[in-house]
Order: structure tokens, then sequence, then C-alpha cells
């Protein structure tokens, strides 16, 4: 996909041939791209049978994964209250947000005539996919005690495009909340960072990220204690290693140690969080939060950091 696209900028010839190779490579059976104009979703870019033109903010799969701000699985369209039915032949969707300088500026719709088509792997996939055709956005996981306050800190950041709250690089497979609160699955608490380099650099956030936690304390981060709110930095991409050691180091040097307890590590598995901890302090402004409000005004000033 990188390769077919990257001799082609203009987005809309990359929505066609992203569309045509997904529907070719994949057999799907409705692969393509609504774009955002005004206050609706119009068809772009699309392969397969005629499909509805226009979806409203909030309505259909494609207008809830516009509203909601993240992808959509849906393993059987039937139990999707409010789905558009542009064909009666499909039976399961995958929605995927194509993000432009933290704005959704379209969706990647595929429908499937097979139930419970689309997984985890897919979902991620996709991702990447829909990131290249206005990227190349990156991604990054950051573990920096209660991932309430953390989340609520890095939405702020100009450039950073998504985020979600979840668990990581533990060993039990899909674990909910209370089961890692145990602190019995190896799971960290982190957020997920989906960030555009061309408006905020790893460097950025990484320094950020320093400045909300406690580099020296050992799986705890103030009140919260358990291996659970341990602090690390987790990476997918072997590139991004070199700028986050670089940056260890220089924080380290300022410290005057030669160790620090915050892991430095390839993400090894990442488990999203029920929706009740999603953007936990938005809903809930007066909940708990280990992080002081200074701390916000510092992640939304614009102003490079030292
Ligand atoms: N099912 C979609 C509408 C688009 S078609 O699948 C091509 C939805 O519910 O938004």
């Amino acid at each position: 996909m990188q390769s077919l696209l990257s001799d082609e900028s203009d987005p809309i010839a990359r929505m066609a041939n992203l569309a045509a190779l997904l529907h070719q490579e994949m057999g799907f059976w409705w692969t393509g791209f609504y774009r955002v104009k005004d206050e609706e979703l119009i068809l772009g870019p699309f392969q397969g049978p005629v499909a509805c033109t226009r979806i409203a903010f909030g309505r259909g799969v494609c207008g809830t994964s516009w509203k909601e701000r993240r992808t959509i699985v849906v393993p059987d369209v039937e139990q999707f209250p409010g789905h558009i039915a542009c064909s009666s032949e499909s039976r399961s969707e995958i929605v995927v947000p194509v993000w432009h300088h933290g704005e959704i500026v379209a969706v990647l719709d595929i429908d499937s005539r097979e139930l419970n088509t689309f997984d985890a792997v897919d979902r991620k996939f996709l991702e990447k996919a829909a990131a290249l055709i206005y990227g190349p956005q990156r991604d990054i996981w950051l573990a920096a005690g209660c991932f309430w306050g953390a989340q609520k800190f890095f939405k702020l950041i100009e450039g950073v495009e998504y985020t979600e709250v979840g668990f990581c690089n533990g060993w039990m497979k899909d674990p909910t909340y209370e089961q890692v609160y145990t602190d019995q699955t190896g799971h960290a608490e982190c957020v997920h960072v989906h960030y555009d380099p061309a408006m905020v650099s790893l460097e950025k956030l990484v320094r950020l990220y320093f400045q909300i936690i406690d580099p020296l304390s050992l799986n705890q981060q103030g009140e919260d204690v358990g291996t659970r709110y341990r602090t690390g930095i987790y990476y997918e991409d072997e590139g991004d290693r070199e700028i986050l050691s670089r940056e260890f180091l220089r924080v380290k040097e300022s410290l005057g140690v030669e160790d620090m307890p915050v892991e430095l590590l390839p993400l090894s598995c990442f488990y999203r969080a029920d929706e009740y901890h999603q953007d936990y302090l938005d809903k809930h402004p007066d909940g708990y939060c280990h992080l002081s409000p200074a701390l916000f005004s510092l992640a939304r000033s614009r102003n490079d950091l030292p």
C-alpha cells in the first residue's frame, strides 16, 4: 500500500487506489470512503455495488465513527442500532476514521457478506491503511500511572489526533479492568496516542510525558500503587527506539542517575479498556486525577519545551 500510494499525493486518487487494492486483495463486498463535507458524509471513491451517497453526523456506523472519533467494528450489522443498509447482502462491517491535521476528514468503510469478518488485527492494519491517505501518522503507548489523567493530558496536545486508554504489556489475553486491578495480569495502564508527526514530534511527546511522571518512583504515581501503575513507553517501530533512548538518557543525566524505573520496550500487546474508562475526566470533570491542573495548561500551550 505504501509504495502504491507514495507516487501520488492527491488524497482522492490515494483513496481510489487504496479502495481498489483492499477490495481486490481481500475480496470484501464493499470497500470505500465517505468524505466529510459540511455537516455530512458524502460518498467517495469505492469498489463494489452502488451505495447511499449521504450519511448524517452520528447516523449509521459511518456517522457514529465520525461522531465518536474512533474505529467501529460491527460483527453483525443487524445488532447495530441505526445501521444503514445500503445493501441487504452486507452482514458485518468496519469503519475507520481518516485523519488530517487533527480532524476526521473521511471514513474508510468496509462491508463483508459474512458475519464476524473483522477483528482486532483488521482494525489495527486498516487504521494504518487509513493513515496513509494523508499520512504518515504515528502511534506511541505511554504508561504514566492512572490512565484517566494521562489521557486528558495527551488529548490536549496539539497534533495528537486520537487517544484511547487500555492495558499493555501483560500476559493475560483480553483482561478486564477488574482483572488488571488485581495486579496479577502483568499489564500497565496506558494511553495509546495517535499523532501527526508534522504537528508534534515524538521528542516533544516524550518530554511532555516526563513532566507528568515521577521517573524515580517504582510502581507508584501519586497515590496509586501497583505494577499496573508502573511507568513506561512502548513503541511499535524500531526507528522510534533511538529517539526514545536519547530522551531517556537526557532525563537520566539531568537527574544524575544511572537507572530509572521507566520501561522502554516494544509494545507486546494492547487491550482497549471499556467505554466507562475512555475520556473519563471529560465525562466526570470532578473525578479523581493524580495530575495537577498546571500540567493541563502545559499540555495546551503551544510553546516548545526546552
Ligand atoms: N452501512 C453503513 C452505510 C454505508 S454502506 O455500508 C456502503 C452505515 O451504517 O453507516
